[in-house]
C-alpha cells in the first residue's frame, strides 16, 4: 500500500505555538510583547499502521508539537483534525474522549509512573478512566502480554523502583494501550534507556504498530534511529518543518542543508544504540526563538545561503521522489544548486 492510501488518523495544519515571555520593566515601558516562537506553521499527518519520525536538535519544538497534538497545550493558531474532524479540547470529558484515541508516551518512565503505586494500580486506573474495566484481570494480563512483560503475574504487583528502565517504559506503553488508542505520540521513548535495551523497546513499538494498526509519532534527536524505525521522517528546525518524505529517501538523499548537517554529525546508523547528544548533532548555534532570524531560520548557519534566504521564508518544494519535499530556496525552479 502507498503512503497516500493508508487511512489518516490525525492531521495538523498551520500548527503554531508562541509562549509569552514574562515582561521586564523595559518591555513594559516600550509595550513590547515578547514570545518564544516554539512552533510555527507546522503541517503533519499520522496514518494508521505507520510510524512518522519527528527529528531535530534540542529546543527545535518537537515536544511542543506532541503536546499540541495531545491537546495538553492550547495552540496559538492552526487546526488539528482527528479523522478529518477539527478538534479543540481543553480538559473535562471531551479531553478524556480525545485521550482515549490519542495517547502520549513520555521520555522518562520513572517520572511518569507514580513511585508509590504498583503496576496493577497504574494499569487499572487507565482501564477504568477509559471505560474498559470489565473483565479487569483478563485485561490487565492482556496489557502486560502485549508489551512482552510475561508472565504477567510476575509484574502486576511490582512498584516502579522494582523494575528496570526498559520494563518501566513497557509499563508506560501498556498504560497508554489501556485506552485502546488509535494514535501514540512517543516523545523520545528510548533516549533515557540503556543503549542495550533501546532496540527492544523500538521493536516492541513497531510490533504494536503492526498488530494494532496504530499511527505512531516517534520523536527523536537521532536520525539514524528514524531510518531504522520510521516509515516517514520529518525534520524540524527552530520551530518549523524543513524536510519530509519516506525515511529511506530523507536519510539516504537528504535535500535540506540542515538535514545533511544532522546526518553528517550523526553516528553510524549500524551503531543505533550509540545515540549522540543533541548538542553534538550540528555545527553552530540554533537561533533565538524570541527573535528568530528573518526568512529561512537556518540562514545564519547555512553555507548555501543566498540574499533572499534572510528575507523570504521558503515554502515546501516538491522533489523528484514522490512525497519528498524540502523548504529551501535551493529547490525553487531555476535555482542553481
Ligand atoms: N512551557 C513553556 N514555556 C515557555 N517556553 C517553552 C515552554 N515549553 C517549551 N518552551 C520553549 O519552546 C522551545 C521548544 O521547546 P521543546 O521542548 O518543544 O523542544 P524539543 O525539540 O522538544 O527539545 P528537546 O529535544 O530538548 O526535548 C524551546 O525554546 C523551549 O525553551
Ligand atoms: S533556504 Fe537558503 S538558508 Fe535556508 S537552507 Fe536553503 S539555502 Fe540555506
Ligand atoms: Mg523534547
Amino acid at each position: 500500500m502507498t503512503v497516500t492510501e493508508t487511512e489518516v488518523v490525525l492531521e495538523a495544519e498551520g500548527l503554531t505555538k508562541h509562549f509569552p515571555v514574562r515582561r521586564g520593566l523595559r518591555d513594559l515601558l516600550t509595550r513590547e510583547h515578547k514570545a518564544v516562537h516554539a512552533v510555527d506553521d507546522v503541517k503533519l499527518t499520522l496514518r494508521r499502521g505507520r510510524v512518522t519520525a519527528l527529528v531535530g536538535e534540542s529546543g527545535s519544538g518537537k515536544s511542543t508539537v506532541a503536546r499540541l497534538l495531545a491537546q495538553l497545550y492550547g495552540r496559538t493558531a492552526g487546526e488539528i483534525r482527528l479523522h478529518g474532524e477539527p478538534i479543540t479540547v481543553r480538559g473535562g470529558r471531551k479531553f478524556r474522549a480525545y485521550a482515549r484515541r490519542v495517547q502520549m508516551i513520555f521520555q522518562d518512565p520513572f517520572a511518569s509512573l507514580n513511585p508509590t503505586h504498583t503496576v496493577r494500580y497504574h494499569l487499572t486506573r487507565s482501564l477504568r478512566i477509559h471505560g474498559r474495566a470489565g473483565d479487569l484481570e483478563d485485561n490487565l494480563r492482556d496489557l502486560l502480554v502485549q508489551v512482552q512483560l510475561t508472565p504477567p503475574e510476575r509484574y502486576l504487583d511490582k512498584f516502579p523502583h522494582e523494575l528496570s528502565g526498559g520494563q518501566r517504559q513497557r509499563v508506560s506503553i501498556a498504560r497508554a494501550l489501556g485506552a485502546d488508542p488509535e494514535a501514540l505520540l512517543a516523545d523520545e521513548p528510548v533516549s533515557m534507556l540503556d543503549v542495550s535495551i533501546r532496540l527492544g523497546v523500538l521493536n516492541l513499538l513497531r510490533d504494536l504498530k503492526e498488530r494494532l494498526n496504530l499511527a505512531i509519532l516517534y520523536i527523536t534527536h537521532d536520525i539514524a534511529s528514524a531510518r531504522y524505525f520510521a516509515d516517514e521522517t520529518l525534520v524540524m528546525y527552530a520551530g518549523g518543518m524543513v524536510e519530509g518524505g519516506d525515511s529511506e529517501t530523507v536519510t539516504q538523499n537528504p535535500a535540506h542543508p540542515y538535514t545533511r548537517l544532522l546526518i553528517e554529525s550523526a553516528p553510524d546508523p549500524d551503531r543505533l544504540g550509540e545515540l549522540s547528544k543533541p548538542e553534538d548533532q550540528a555545527g553552530g548555534e540554533p537561533p533565538s526563538l524570541i527573535a528568530p532570524p528573518g526568512g529561512c531560520r537556518f540562514n545564519p548557519r547555512c553555507v548555501h545561503a543566498m540574499p533572499k534566504c534572510s528575507t523570504d521564508l521558503p515554502p515546501r518544494f516538491e522533489l523528484p521522489v514522490a512525497g519528498h519535499w524540502a523548504a529551501c530556496w535551493l529547490y525553487e525552479e531555476g535555482a542553481a544548486r
